[in-house]
């Protein structure tokens, strides 16, 4: 069976990688990545596909950026040429991002059975497009694989019929345990100057934290207060370099100490949040991470998808008036490592998928 694996944005390619490989190893199915080129910097994408080990994409859509409509039709119109020409007999996609949607949403009009892995989360909030993607996509999905019982629940409410709903685990999860050797041998802190655990890691790029340049200025002085707690090193991502540009405060976080660096590789990333005190972050993916590696995280967000990282790992929801105090607590302990044991996020996803994908489509 050939199934197109759909990647447009970075956080696509560490849940792509996985199956992957994991599908090379099965006479019964042919994998084929298909990149929207929703995210295409070096950094955004060829670096993590090095990292990951994947060869180059079968399929390269090259639609960059642009509004959510402008974006979503680009790759709709792109992806319906390819889902044609290439005619997969199932589509698999990941996550929530546009790629995911469009790439949904073409295939099953082709009358493509669709698989969605990373089903069921939820934050609540229709004004992330995320969740928009989330719940449109599950609603035309047929085999929704799920990483939690939160997810699992989530979907039953909704009306989705339980034996199309496969609990396969956390399969960023598996990135990092293919990569494990390599992410401790890489002590990126080092590159930036850095001591272990005496630093802590930014990451922002939500809509909601960077779009507005007044919440972004309100961001930027919680980030120069936050700095003179311990050194923070803010990997910077291209829409928040764009915004923070636009305000003129690259140079006000730089002279205030902040190391400002390039958006990092995979194993370089991981290797960087691994050794730090603690990680602030609005992203979904780095909420799971840290719970899985153990490193207090503050996620500057109202609401999360991946409530489990708050009520089984180290995650806490923050806001810009009281991140600051949070962040105090754990700057004063040493350390505050805490592994957590997450039920099925154990690096053994992909495996399941692909049995899942047997069970259901392969006789
Ligand atoms: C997208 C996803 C988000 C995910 C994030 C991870 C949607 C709705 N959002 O948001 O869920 O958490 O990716 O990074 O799909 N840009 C570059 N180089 C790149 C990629 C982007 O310069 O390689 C620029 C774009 O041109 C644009 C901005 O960054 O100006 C935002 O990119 P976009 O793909 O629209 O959304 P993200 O904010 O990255």
């Amino acid at each position: 069976m050939k199934i197109h694996l759909i990647a447009g944005a970075r956080p696509n390619f560490m849940k792509i990688a996985p199956l992957w490989h994991s599908m090379k190893e099965c006479d019964a199915l042919r994998p084929v990545i298909v990149h929207t080129g929703q995210h295409y910097s070096s950094s955004m994408s060829d670096s993590i596909f090095a990292d990951l080990r994947l060869p180059a994409p079968d399929f390269y859509l090259g639609v960059g950026g642009g509004s959510h409509g402008e974006q979503t039709g680009r790759i709709m119109i792109a992806y319906d040429k390819i889902c044609q020409d290439d005619n997969p007999d199932l589509v698999l996609v990941v996550g929530d991002v546009n790629s995911t949607l469009a790439a949904a949403f073409v295939g099953k009009k082709l009358g493509k059975p669709i698989i969605h892995l990373e089903a069921g989360l939820r934050s609540f909030d229709m004004r992330m497009p995320e969740e928009v993607n989330r719940v449109a996509v599950d609603a035309i999905s047929d085999l929704l694989l799920t990483p939690s019982s939160d997810a699992d629940e989530n979907l039953m409410r909704a009306g989705i019929d339980r034996e199309r709903i496969v609990r396969v685990g956390n399969i960023m999860i598996d990135s990092f345990e293919m990569l494990r050797e390599r992410i401790e041998k890489t002590n990126t802190f080092q590159k930036v100057g850095l001591a272990s655990k005496e630093y802590a890691v930014l990451t922002l790029h939500r809509p909601s934290n960077v779009d507005d340049p007044v919440v972004l200025e309100r961001v930027v002085d919680a980030i120069l207060k936050l700095s003179t707690l311990l050194p923070i090193c803010f990997p910077v991502h291209p829409r928040t370099s764009i915004a923070l540009k636009k305000i003129g405060a690259t140079l006000q976080l730089k002279d205030a100490g902040v190391r400002l660096i390039d958006p990092l590789g995979y194993v370089e990333f991981m290797s960087l949040i691994s050794s730090a005190r603690y990680v602030i972050t609005d992203s979904g993916g780095i909420q799971e991470e840290t719970t899985y590696i153990g490193v207090p995280c503050l996620t500057l967000r109202e609401s999360t998808e991946r409530p489990i990282t708050v009520s089984q790992g180290t995650n806490k929801l923050v806001s810009l008036d009281n991140v600051f105090m949070a962040a105090s607590d754990i700057a004063k302990k040493e350390n505050q490592t805490k592994k957590s044991d997450i039920d099925l996020w154990d690096g053994n996803a992909a495996s399941r998928v692909v049995s899942a994908i047997l069970n259901n489509y392969v006789s």
